[in-house]
């Protein structure tokens, strides 16, 4: 026998032994990990900690057991590692995962099926398709919808636009983009969506070959919202300008308000415009299975929906699903190839649907944490969360020496630092105080700018916080924030 075969699964009595010995051993190393932490990092100076991964050679010379390089995960990365569970790790849409997700990761990895083709994945491809069809269902595209998943609301937000942008130079001149590329009216192409909507919208068009000027904002209220009577001028203003306004956004939970979108609203003036009407619901889509569900009113006429379950559904990363209202737009992204999707194939191959071949079997993670924990059971935790982000944003408000500045929509919590000495900036204090925090390995928060301040920013996604850990973390806020040295002046 090669001696490399031991780093394989082989099929048969045996086979699996070595899976098995490194398995237990990586799990005994997760599990110390986790036993052993104090904090969400280390402390480590972040120089020192690339230093230390820079020494580990990477040369055939210094290949070391299998059981060893785990345990160097475990010591070296693992426990520098940024720790998602840590009450006080609380920065971004970065959920701590639910175990029925990563057991479903070790099937993934070891079974390694590709969803492009059936003869990849078999199971995998009903799974997906199962998955799909009950999302369809939740989200009111039952009958004519369809979907895919996504390696999350980037790759969603690029699918919906570019479906949205073929869609529509079909409609108005029966270009095909696919075949023919941009049409010759392409730098008139116009996106609308507001001031608060996600960064990707625009990198989406600049990687379309409209640049970032085809994203046109529509103000915001102070809570993150679109101001949605300004849409209608904004729409109409573009048109009288000669240009064509062929995709209208709508956002279910901006990255830091957490503001949902009148979608309803939005709907209709996207219709009443011909427009194509995209949801992103990266953030709120869980909404849906929540007592809150009627925020997402209006959803359900979107021809396009993103949700990432990455975030609010506490999956492992990556996990996301693009759904469209009606499937037929699915054929502005079908090609074949002679090796992998024929037309005459029986079976499904669900690379039709989407812009990558290979593609991971995310879909389980979903049909796991549906089967062992259920779709109620989500809601609860979603309902729980948006409660306990106003009891937080109540804690807030008591102390004198930070500020709330935007009342909470989902589980973001947007404040800052005042206590500050009078010579000290605010913006450069609440930037210092951030970066300290997390340098020290207190606590890892967000920063953003809310009315042109800098802010910082909590973003509750686990659903095992005591009030007593929100008590606790804005005790080390404000202690850090009393020790915090001034700035240095520059000389
Ligand atoms: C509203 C919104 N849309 C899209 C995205 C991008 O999603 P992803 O990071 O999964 O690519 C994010 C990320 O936080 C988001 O908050």
């Amino acid at each position: 026998m090669q001696d490399w075969q031991q780093h394989f699964i082989r099929v048969g009595a045996g086979g699996s032994d070595d899976y098995r010995q490194a398995m237990a051993t990586c799990t005994e190393q997760i599990t110390a990990l986790f036993e052993a932490a104090q904090a969400p990092y280390s402390g480590i100076d972040p120089l020192a900690l690339r230093a230390a991964i820079a020494r580990q050679p990477l040369s055939q010379e210094s290949v070391v057991p299998l059981a060893a390089a785990i345990e160097e995960a475990g010591t070296l990365i693992g426990r520098n590692s940024i720790l998602v569970q840590h009450p006080h790790c609380i920065a971004h849409l970065h959920t701590p995962p639910m175990i029925a997700g990563m057991v479903a990761d070790r099937f993934m990895s070891a079974q390694n099926q590709s969803l492009d083709s059936w003869d990849q994945s078999g199971a995998a491809t009903y799974v997906e398709q199962h998955v799909i069809d009950w999302m369809c269902e939740l989200f009111g595209y039952a009958g004519s919808g369809d979907g895919v998943f996504t390696s999350g609301g980037t790759q969603g937000n690029i699918m919906a636009l570019l479906i949205a942008r073929d869609w529509a130079a079909h409609r108005i001149s029966g270009h095909d983009v696919q075949r023919d590329g941009l049409p010759p009216y392409f730098s008139k192409l116009r996106i609308v969506g507001s001031a608060k909507s996600h960064f990707t919208l625009r990198k989406a068009a600049a990687l379309m070959g409209l640049g970032q000027q085809a994203m046109v904002t529509v103000p915001s209220h102070p809570d993150g919202t679109m101001v949605v009577e300004a849409l209608e001028p904004t729409l109409a203003g573009l048109r009288q300008a000669g240009l064509i306004p062929f995709a209208v956004v709508g956002t279910a939970g901006t990255t830091d308000h957490g503001a949902v979108d009148d979608l309803r609203s939005i709907a209709a003036i996207a219709q009443q415009h011909q427009a194509w009407f995209h949801v992103d619901a990266a953030y709120g889509g869980a909404l849906m299975l929540s007592r809150a569900r009627h925020r997402l009113a209006g959803i359900e006429q979107a021809d396009s929906v993103i949700v990432d379950f990455h975030k609010l559904w506490f999956q492992p990363i990556s996990c996301g699903a693009i759904l469209l209202k009606d499937r037929g737009h699915f054929r502005h992204l079908l090609h074949r190839a002679e090796y992998l999707n024929r037309e005459s194939d029986e079976l499904p191959n669900l690379v039709d649907k989407s812009i990558s071949a290979t593609r991971r079997f995310d879909a389980l993670k979903v049909w796991m944490t549906l089967r062992a924990v259920g779709a109620a059971t989500i809601g609860a935790m979603v309902d729980h969360l948006l409660e306990q982000t106003q009891a937080v944003a109540g804690l807030v408000r008591d102390r004198p020496a930070l500020r709330l500045l935007a009342r909470p929509s989902l589980s973001t919590i947007l404040f800052r630092y005042v206590g500050v000495p009078q010579a000290d900036a605010l913006d450069d204090f609440n930037r210092r105080l951030r970066v300290g925090l997390l340098k020290a390995g207190v606590a890892v928060l967000g920063e953003t700018m809310v009315d042109g301040q800098v802010a910082l920013k909590l973003t509750i996604l686990n659903p095992c916080l005591s009030m007593g850990d929100f008590e606790q973390l804005l005790d080390k806020i404000t202690d850090f924030a009393a020790r915090l040295p001034p700035a240095q002046q520059p000389a």
